[in-house]
């Protein structure tokens, strides 16, 4: 594969495309920053329309009404557009209530992540877990400290506590001037110059910059605030180390900006990051015949990629959904015929959709870093690889740890075969993550409350059972793997009650507390107990 030349055209398409996502705890202010990137990118005319959306979704926690708003949840959650010559994909990461392993395996399908701090509560829980899932995979964070036209924490405050939270070293590219009723603007460290800000303005592309930190202007202008944004300017090029593109691609440092998203302000320097710093489509590894690997480049010319993320459709009737497929390498065309890895078959590829903001749209082309989605009728799973022929399979969609736990009871029990048929195509399509228990007991586990919601609505519509979800007395999972035989059937015998199998068949330990957990590890040094496994 490597001895083929990488087609000029396809090494052109890559290197114009940046595929991200935006992480936040919720009320950070994802959604308004994604509707300013939209407006910067053309991508939307009017302000307004995501919050609409997002509000629609909110209105009501009702999953039959949630359920009619997904048309409008598929469409948005990839947006597609174009900024100074280069094709910028957005994918989103449901947040509130909508918060599943969905939002985990969407941040395997990107290639960087803007994250959004709210500057007056800081780290919040939810980031710290995203964060988490972005290391994984070392994928490069670009922070935007949100809402300083509100009374907020001292900047340095919440540098220290990213650093010392999130374990990721901070490089400021802008500072901010003043906060709150006195926010000025930003001093921008590697232009040197400050942006202005006016309050109750939108700041405009050509809002006025003064150059240079000791610029006379300042002093007149800002008398209370200069003296000390000159001061800590001082301070951050003595001590906090300057940014490091290589560091920022490593996912070791990230450049932070400060701004307010409502304001327009600082949003425009976020976009700019995203094209000069964030890396194009990276290189991927996938698992080959046999047991090698091999690094899968974006502009090959043969065309690769998987599903991240499956999403029903709107029409209960079909039961039609919607596979969203990242593409690895070479270039997608309508109609072209691809081979099904797992299944070991080939299929047509036609009527991929693409999602420009607002509408579905046919795609007619796409290369590395684009996102389709394929229509599906059962037959494509998350995890799943598609290519031209070669069979291979990419590494790194996780399944996580569940939550959240409930055993499934049934109110008909002659609806038992049923039952077992839909958790397992669930389980199999990523909804939830079932779990087997000895004696047959169907366990299902969540990272999210709505999941649980979400699978007994699904039950009934497409399987038509009747199901109850009661507690159960389980803490975590974690998956099983053993050094050898000898101990692995001791394991099992001992064990038997607390012992579970995932769709796959993949032996899983349930533990009843931490406590329970942390025992049974020191009991069993040799056996490997893991938060996260691989799909495929
Ligand atoms: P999310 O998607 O991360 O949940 O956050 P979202 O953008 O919905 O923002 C959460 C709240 O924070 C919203 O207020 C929003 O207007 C506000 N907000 C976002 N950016 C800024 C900012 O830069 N400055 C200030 N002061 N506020 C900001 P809300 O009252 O919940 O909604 P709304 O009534 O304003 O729509």
């Amino acid at each position: 594969m490597s001895s083929t030349p990488f087609p000029p055209d396809l090494l052109r398409d890559v290197a114009k495309r940046r595929t991200f996502a935006i992480i936040s705890h919720p009320d950070a202010g994802k959604t308004t920053l994604t509707e300013k990137l939209l407006l910067f990118g053309g991508a939307i005319q009017l302000a307004g329309t995501v919050k609409a959306r997002k509000s629609a979704r909110h209105a009501t926690s009702d999953w039959m009404e949630v359920e009619k708003q997904r048309g409008i949840s598929v469409t948005s959650s990839v947006m597609q557009f174009e900024y100074q010559d280069h094709t910028i994909n957005l994918l989103d990461t449901p947040g509130h209530e909508d918060f599943s392993e969905d939002t985990y395996r969407v941040l395997t399908a990107v290639d960087a992540a803007v994250m959004v701090i709210d500057a007056a509560k800081g780290v919040e829980a939810q980031t710290i877990k995203l964060l988490e899932v972005c290391r994984l995979r070392n994928t490069p964070i670009i922070t935007f400290v949100n809402k300083m036209d509100r009374e907020v924490r001292e900047p340095f405050e919440l540098l220290a506590e990213i650093e010392d939270v999130l374990k990721i070293s901070c490089a400021p590219v802008t500072w901010p001037i003043g906060m709150g009723k006195a926010f000025r603007g930003v001093y921008h460290l590697l232009q040197d110059n400050v942006l202005t800000f006016t309050p109750g303005e939108e700041r405009r592309s050509d809002a006025e910059v003064l150059s240079g930190i000791a610029n006379p202007e300042l002093d007149a202008r800002y008398p209370m605030e200069i003296g000390q944004v000159r001061e800590n300017v001082d301070l951050l090029n003595d001590a906090s180390p300057p940014f490091d593109l290589e560091e920022f691609l490593a996912g070791k440092q990230s450049p932070v900006f400060f701004g307010s998203g409502i304001n327009n302000f600082g949003v425009q320097e976020i976009l700019q990051a995203l094209i000069d710093w964030a890396p194009p489509p990276q290189p991927r590894v996938a698992g080959t015949k046999g047991s090698d690997t091999r690094m899968v480049q974006p502009a090959e010319p043969a065309f690769t990629g998987f599903v991240f993320k499956i999403q029903a459709n709107m029409d209960p009737k079909h039961r039609d959904r919607i596979a969203f497929f990242r593409i690895c390498s070479g270039r997608y065309s309508s109609g072209m015929k691809v081979k099904h890895v797992r299944a070991g078959r080939d299929m047509k590829l036609a009527n991929a959709l693409t999602f420009m903001a607002n509408e579905r749209v046919l795609k007619e082309d796409g290369v590395a870093g684009d996102i389709i989605g394929i229509h599906n009728h059962g037959q494509l799973q998350i995890g799943d690889t598609l290519t031209e022929g070669e069979v291979l399979g990419f590494k790194g969609i996780p399944y996580f740890s569940p939550e959240m736990f409930r055993a499934a009871r049934l109110r008909d029990p002659l609806k038992s075969k049923q039952l077992q048929k839909g958790l397992q195509e669930l389980g199999e399509e990523g909804a939830i993550q079932v779990f087997e228990q000895i004696g047959g007991q169907m366990l299902l586990g969540a990272v999210g409350q709505l999941q649980f919601e979400v699978v007994a609505q699904r039950l009934k519509d497409e399987y038509k059972v009747d199901a109850i979800f009661e507690s159960a007395d389980i803490h975590t999972a974690r998956w099983l793997t053993f050094p050898d035989e000898a101990t692995r059937r001791n394991f099992e015998r001992e064990q038997a009650l607390r012992l579970g199998k995932d769709v796959d068949g993949n032996p899983v330990y349930l533990a009843s507390s931490r406590y329970n957990l942390e025992v049974t590890m020191e009991k069993w040094p040799k056996v490997g107990f893991h938060a996260t496994r691989e799909h495929g």
